[in-house]
């Protein structure tokens, strides 16, 4: 029997035992990276990230562009900004862009909708994500109306009263949960994910995680290490750790052949070599930022976040260098998932 098939029969228990494990990380990686390549290939998908507005409505006491940040220094882009990152990118071979940003009021279903509609009207070939948050099922279907096609939300963590923990009793695991069965049964390839090592985070609460995730079958999981910002409520706790975060995207991988799983930039953040780390523990995407420099140090979700001071181009180079390095092969297609 494989890991993979063995991993799949595994009780809460043993899960749990797994993600605890040390002495795991290396094997788990060396599977994951089998089962990643039996159905990718060495293919990397690149997203471009904008990072298009840090007002934020919400409170989550994790993040650092939350709305009780009162040293946040906020900005918004224009429409005409939006644009211009996705010329840049566009020229630089991207086919996806990721909008994404705190919840914004001012960017109203029209104005998200409008926004959306430009981008597919000037390069129809490529695919539009959003992340903007919580939102009724009415706007969902309309930013979809007007061209997007897939969102991601991570629900953060699938235990009721460890999300009370993170998130003012203004926000609730059920709405999140709604949310993101409304996007799939509009049609949208749904991403979903957690911080690993955020605070109170028992290896009971990474199972659910993965049970949850189980449940909603999501298209992409998007997970990253929780990264201390000092101007939180948050600022004792320590960071999640590099080695667990790695065992996570393996765990993901195993148990969802075909996800696109990005090595995200908090990975790269907690270690020099995280994102190169996480592809090879069985991550497929990377998402360099697109947003203009100048703003790019104020989307402080967390501390010493990397890649705050280069150009689009200089960090598209930068990636494919490092993607290369780790065994890999970036392609500008639009990387739809394969299949379930
Ligand atoms: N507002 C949108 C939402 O809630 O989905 C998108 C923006 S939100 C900042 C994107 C993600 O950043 C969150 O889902 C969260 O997991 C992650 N994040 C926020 N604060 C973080 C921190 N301190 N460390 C690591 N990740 C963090
Ligand atoms: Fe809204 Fe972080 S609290 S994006």
């Amino acid at each position: 029997m494989s890991f993979q098939t063995q991993i799949l029969r595994y009780t809460d228990q043993e899960l749990a035992s797994l993600i605890e494990d040390e002495t795991a990380t290396e094997a788990l990686g060396k599977e994951a990276d089998k089962v990643r390549r039996a159905n990718y290939g060495n293919e990397v998908y690149v997203r471009g990230l904008i990072e298009f507005s840090n007002y934020c409505k919400n409170d989550c006491y994790y993040c650092g562009i939350r709305k009780g940040n009162r040293k946040a220094d906020r900005y918004r882009l224009s429409f005409d900004d939006i644009l211009s990152c996705c010329e840049e990118g566009f020229a630089l071979g991207f086919r996806t862009f990721v909008l994404q940003g705190g919840e914004d009021p001012w960017y109203t279903d029209e104005k998200v909708c409008q926004i959306v509609s430009a981008i597919k009207e000037r390069f129809p070939e490529c695919a539009v994500t959003l992340s903007i948050g919580e939102k009724s099922k009415e706007s969902y279907q309309a930013y979809f109306n007007a061209g997007a096609e897939r969102y991601l939300l991570r629900h953060e963590t699938a235990e009721p009263e460890h999300y009370q923990k993170l998130h003012p009793d203004s926000m609730s695991l059920e709405n999140r949960k709604r949310c993101l069965f409304d996007l799939k049964e509009i049609g949208y390839q749904v991403g979903s994910g957690f911080m690993v090592g955020s605070p109170y985070q028992t290896a009971e609460n990474l199972v659910s995680d993965l049970r949850f995730l189980q449940e909603l079958q999501p298209d992409m999981i998007g997970i990253g290490p929780y990264i201390t910002h000092q101007d939180t409520p948050f600022a004792n706790f320590p960071s999640g750790s590099l080695t667990k975060t790695l065992r996570m995207v393996s765990i993901l991988r195993l148990l969802f052949p075909y996800a696109l799983i990005p090595s995200t930039t908090a990975l790269g953040t907690i270690h020099p070599e995280g994102r190169e780390l996480g592809l090879k523990a069985g991550g497929n995407v990377v998402m360099p930022n697109l947003s203009p420099v100048s703003v790019r140090k104020k989307y402080e979700l967390y501390e010493n976040k990397i890649c705050t001071g280069e150009e689009a181009a200089q960090c598209r180079g930068c990636l494919e260098a490092r993607v290369k390095k780790a065994g890999y092969q970036i392609v500008t297609a639009r990387g739809d998932v394969k299949k379930h």
